[in-house]
């Protein structure tokens, strides 16, 4: 099996990409992780990639072109998927159509439920039942895109907003690549 060269996109923490990376040196885990774009100039999530000697690009989004500057980099790496990882930067319309190709994104809700920020503190004032995560594909509109994968928990009465993110992180690590893997059996 042939794995695709994969790209996530980070911003903060990075234990999406973390967890990715342990995927990927699974045999048959259909993907590479390639190259590790980040906006944050002191994202911890950059250590991962420094760690793993996996390529990395820093881009300042103040500049104009910088999505051209991803997209050149990425054509470098060849490319076939891209997870945003707790990318917290929205993705042109126009970066998606230059591209091309399957962009994934997960994120901490039963979407579409709490699209956007602040999703824990939504779900626990609006007295939710049940949260969890979703891993969709990315549109040109705000957590959107179509449904790949979805997993739940139910919310206990002592579950706080701390909690909460433990528990659907924990979550999303398993329905990140769960998602991967069904893309490209189906695909
Ligand atoms: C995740 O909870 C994801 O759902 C959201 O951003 C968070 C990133 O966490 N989109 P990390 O940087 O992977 O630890």
């Amino acid at each position: 099996m042939v794995k695709k060269n994969t790209c996530v996109f980070i911003s903060g923490h990075g234990s999406n990409l973390k967890s990715l990376i342990n995927y990927s040196r699974i045999q048959n885990f259909p993907i590479n992780i390639s190259l590790v774009v980040c906006n944050k100039i002191d994202a911890n999530g950059i250590l991962y990639a420094k760690k793993n000697s996996i390529p990395y690009l820093i881009v300042n989004t103040k500049k104009r072109n910088f999505e051209n500057i991803i997209i050149n980099e990425m054509k470098k790496y060849k490319i076939s998927l891209i997870c945003l990882a707790g990318y917290m930067k929205i993705i042109s319309k126009k970066f998606i159509s230059s591209y091309g190709k399957k962009i994934i994104n997960i994120h901490p809700s039963l979407l579409p439920k709490f699209k956007g920020l602040n999703t824990f503190e939504r779900v626990l004032k609006n007295n939710e039942i049940k949260t969890g995560c979703t891993v969709h594909y990315v549109n040109e509109k705000l957590d959107s895109g179509k449904k790949i994968i979805q997993k739940s928990f139910f919310i206990n009465k002592n579950d706080n907003i701390k909690i909460l993110k433990q528990k659907t992180q924990k979550l999303e690590y398993r329905a990140f690549s769960e998602a991967i893997i069904k893309i490209y059996r189906y695909n």
